[in-house]
């Protein structure tokens, strides 16, 4: 089970009009929740995915980073 232990939402706003919001959620001892109106680049600026969703690792061991795999569960991410 995850437990939500924080949250920070981003507003983009353009001339007065909210054009999008997106919401990072820290799972405790888990991964960081991203959801909302977003795009996701690599290391080398390319796009990775065009998605509305995404658990991003925070631990270091996933294997198919940068998502979250579930490995935290044997890893650990200490929060
Ligand atoms: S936070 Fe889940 S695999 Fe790293």
């Amino acid at each position: 089970m995850m437990e939500l232990i924080g949250r920070l939402v981003l507003r983009v706003k353009n001339n007065f009009m909210e054009k999008s919001k997106t919401e990072f959620i820290i799972i405790k001892n888990g991964p960081l929740h991203v959801k909302g109106n977003f795009t996701l680049k690599g290391t080398d600026g390319k796009l990775i995915d065009v998605v509305d969703e995404v658990y991003l690792c925070r631990c270091g061991a996933s294997k198919n980073k940068p998502f979250c795999d579930g490995s935290h569960k044997t890893h650990g991410v200490n929060d």
